[in-house]
């Protein structure tokens, strides 16, 4: 890596009508069903993503904390093999756990490029000009786009590290997860790593006080997809007339998390022509929050063609991070 200010390119993969695009139908047919489901990508507007930051400090909140503790002490392992020389990271937000990542690779020597990918371009370009000063001589080559559709689209150059933390693999239905692992898998060169942060299966009580804050942080941010919902939508949500709802779904291995409706009503969404009627404490799922095994991961990612190489805890054995490499072809 060469010494001064790095080069910033940022390339903006945005539907014409922004992040929210497809977001009526979307919201049409969850309203639709017999039971009724949001997905969790329309929480995080500007409000939401405040609220998540947050979560992530609440003393019930333990993934965030115990996913740092891992990368602080194996951040050195993680990058020892394969001396990647690109960090691209999935959902990069501001990049406050990248900088541990980008920090042992420069210590080694082999840091060249960071691509963060994140759907916001505010935050992005921000965490951007902020660590080319950081970092000298490091090009930055963001992408704002949607990475669950667009992840084709991310330039790949070989000898990469690429990284999901945070546990959000989790927030993924089961089918989008299997697709999702088998197409990183299939953009990965030989040389490449995955890094994978995932919340593990562990008593009931600790995985639902981190749903469940006394705080009540959690709640408002489960609600605050109904004030997005009014934004955009046209829709008039009472945000008091619904209550957060969190709990330890055993069978599927999830925290499942909804919106109950207090009591029975109608709610129009002028964009949508429609009008959603809602039974006194009729349930709408906003989220889940699945939770691992090793033998799950390691089995996942054997069906998407990757193998696992590493597995590292926390001090606490609640949280996992995991690295793994494409199979041979
Ligand atoms: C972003 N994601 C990993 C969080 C989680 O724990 O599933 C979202 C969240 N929802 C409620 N609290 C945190």
């Amino acid at each position: 890596m060469q010494g001064g200010r790095g080069a910033i390119e940022i390339q903006v993969d945005l539907p014409e009508d922004g992040a929210l695009a497809g977001m009526a139908e979307v919201v049409r047919e969850g309203l639709s069903c017999p039971f009724k489901e949001i997905p969790p990508k329309y929480f995080y507007d500007e409000r939401g993503s405040e609220l998540y930051e947050r979560i992530t400090e609440l003393p019930e909140y333990y993934p965030y904390r115990c996913e740092r503790q891992i990368l602080d002490a194996r951040a050195a392992e993680i990058v020892a093999a394969a001396r990647p020389r690109t960090l691209i990271e999935l959902g990069s937000g501001a990049a406050s756990k990248s900088r541990v990542l980008l920090d042992a690779m420069s210590e080694i020597g082999t840091l060249e490029t960071y691509v963060p990918v994140d759907i916001s371009e505010e935050i992005t370009r921000r965490a951007a000009s902020e660590l080319v000063d950081e970092y000298p001589g490091l090009d930055v080559r963001g992408i704002v786009c949607d990475y669950e559709t667009h992840l084709e689209r991310i330039p790949r150059p070989e000898g990469a590290l690429i990284a999901f933390l945070g546990g959000t693999i989790g927030n993924f239905r089961p089918a989008a997860r299997r697709s999702f692992l088998a197409r990183i898998a299939t953009l990965m060169y030989p040389g490449d790593r995955f890094l994978l942060g995932t919340d593990l299966v562990k008593d009931r009580a600790t995985v639902e006080a981190a749903y469940n804050d006394s705080a009540g942080v959690t709640a408002e941010f489960n609600k605050n997809v109904l004030a997005v919902l009014n934004r955009e939508l046209g829709a008039d949500f009472d945000l008091d007339a619904f209550e957060h709802v969190a709990f330890w779904d055993p069978e599927n291995e999830w925290i499942d998390i909804r919106l109950r409706a207090l009591a029975e009503q109608f709610v129009d969404l002028t964009t949508l022509d429609m009008r959603a009627h809602f039974a006194r404490n009729e349930e709408m799922r906003t989220e889940i929050s699945t939770k691992f095994t090793r033998e799950r991961i390691e089995s996942s990612y054997a069906d998407a063609g990757l193998e696992l190489l590493e597995w590292w805890l926390d001090d606490a054995g609640l949280y996992a991070l995991s690295l793994a490499r494409p199979l041979a072809q």
